[in-house]
C-alpha cells in the first residue's frame, strides 16, 4: 500500500541519501521533504527526484508541520533535521538549542495533535551515539547506557531524545529512536572530517589533525545507516531505541593515512603526497576520546547489518568528491 512519508532535513547529508533510497525502494510512496535550507543544505542533493516535494520551512513552525501532516495524510515522519556540526555548537550553541531541542518539541506536538493516538503512525527520531559521552580504551555504547553528553551538540541531541521518549511514555505517541555512530559517504558537507580532508588533499592544502589524532570513531557508510533507518521506521517497536554502528573503529590519524593513500591513488600521484599535508592543530575543546557502538539489538531484533566494507565505502566517497560533487 502506498503512503506519504515526511522527511525533515532531507536536503542534508544523511537525509538526502535516505530520500534517494526511499524513492528507489518504495517508488509508489509520496515523499515530502521539510528543510530550512541552512548553510548545511543543498537542494541539488535531490536532483533527479522531481516527484519529491520540497517544502522550505523550519521544524519549529508547528502550524506548518500540522498542515503538512494533515494535507497529505502523513503517517510516517523521519526526523533528520538538526544543527549537526560539533565545532559550530562550541562557537554558537543557540541555534542548536533552537533546532535540536525546540524544533523536535514542535514536531512532537504537531504529530501528537494530528495523529491523536493512532498506533499505526511512526515518528522516527534520528540521533547520535555522542549522547553517551566518551569511552575509555574498552567497552561499547548500547541502548541501556546512561547518557553523558559532552558538547552542546550532543547535549541538545540528548535532550531531544529524552523529549521523544517522554512523548511515548506520557502521550503514547508511537516514537522510535536511533543512535548512530559517525557516518561517511557522498553528499556530506565539506566542513566534516572526511570531505574536508579529501578537498584539502585535492587542493594541495594543509589537512588539520586535531590534537594527537588518536581519537577513535566507529565509521558507518551512509547507505548502511539509511538502510537501518528504513528498517526501524518500518519494523521498529514504538518506545524502543536502537543503536546503529559499523563495528569499524578507526583512530583519526589511521583513517587519514588510509584516505591520503586512496586520494593519491585516485589522482595518480606518488604515495605520500597527501600524507605530507597533514598538520597537527590544537585539539577541539571537550573532544571525546573514543566512540564505539554495540549494534547487536538491531541486528538480532530487526535483522539489519552493515554491508559496505570500509575501504570500498571510502573509495566510493573519494570518487564522489573528486568527480561528482558540486565544486
Ligand atoms: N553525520 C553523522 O555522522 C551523524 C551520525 C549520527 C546521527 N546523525 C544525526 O543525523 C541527522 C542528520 O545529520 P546530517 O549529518 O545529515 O546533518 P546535516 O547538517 O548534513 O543536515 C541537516 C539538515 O537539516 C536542515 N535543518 C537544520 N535546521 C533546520 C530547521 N530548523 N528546520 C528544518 N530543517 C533544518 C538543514 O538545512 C540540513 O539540510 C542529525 O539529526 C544528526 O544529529 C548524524
Amino acid at each position: 500500500m502506498s503512503e506519504t512519508i515526511l522527511v525533515t532535513g532531507g536536503c542534508g547529508f544523511i537525509g538526502s541519501n535516505f530520500v534517494h533510497r526511499w524513492r528507489r525502494e518504495h517508488p509508489a510512496d509520496r515523499v515530502i521533504v521539510l528543510d530550512k535550507l541552512t548553510y548545511a543544505a543543498d537542494p541539488g542533493q535531490l536532483q533527479g527526484l522531481e516527484e519529491v516535494e520540497l517544502v522550505r520551512g523550519d521544524i519549529q513552525n508547528r502550524e506548518l508541520v500540522v498542515h503538512l501532516l494533515e494535507r497529505a495524510g502523513v503517517r510516517k515522519l523521519v526526523h533528520f533535521a538538526a544543527e549537526s556540526h560539533v565545532d559550530n555548537s562550541i562557537s554558537g550553541p543557540a541555534a542548536f538549542v533552537q533546532t535540536n531541542l525546540v524544533g523536535t518539541f514542535q514536531l512532537l506536538e504537531a504529530a501528537r495533535q494530528v495523529w491523536a493516538g493512532d498506533p499505526g503512525c511512526r515518528f522516527l527520531h534520528v540521533s547520535t551515539d555522542e549522547v553517551y559521552g566518551a569511552l575509555g580504551a574498552t567497552g561499547k555504547f548500547s541502548e541501556t547506557m546512561a547518557y553523558a553528553p559532552n558538547s552542546p551538540y550532543s547535549a541538545t541531541k540528548a535532550g531531544s531524545d529524552h523529549l521523544v521518549r517522554s512523548y511515548f511514555h506520557t502521550f503514547g505517541l508511537p516514537t522510535v529512536t536511533t543512535n548512530c555512530s559517525n557516518n561517511y559517504g557522498p553528499r556530506q558537507h565539506r566542513e566534516k572530517l572526511i570531505p574536508l580532508a579529501i578537498t584539502r588533499m585535492a587542493g594541495n592544502q594543509p589537512i588539520p589533525v586535531y590534537g594527537d589524532g588518536q581519537q577513535v570513531r566507529d565509521w558507518l557508510f551512509v547507505e548502511d545507516h539509511c538502510a537501518a533507518v528504513e528498517t526501524t521506521v518500518t519494523l521498529g517497536v514504538p518506545g524502543e531505541t536502537y543503536c546503529i554502528g559499523g563495528d569499524n573503529e578507526w583512530k583519526n590519524l589511521d583513517l587519514l593515512n588510509l584516505l591520503c593513500d586512496l586520494v593519491d591513488e585516485a589522482l595518480g600521484r606518488p604515495q605520500g603526497t597527501s600524507r605530507a599535508l597533514q598538520t597537527f592543530v590544537t585539539d577541539r575543546a571537550g573532544h571525546d576520546r573514543r566512540y564505539a557502538i554495540d549494534a547487536a539489538k538491531i541486528q538480532r531484533e530487526l535483522g539489519w547489518a552493515p554491508r559496505v566494507d570500509f575501504r570500498s565505502g571510502l573509495e566510493k566517497t573519494v570518487s564522489w568528491y573528486l568527480q561528482d560533487a558540486p565544486k
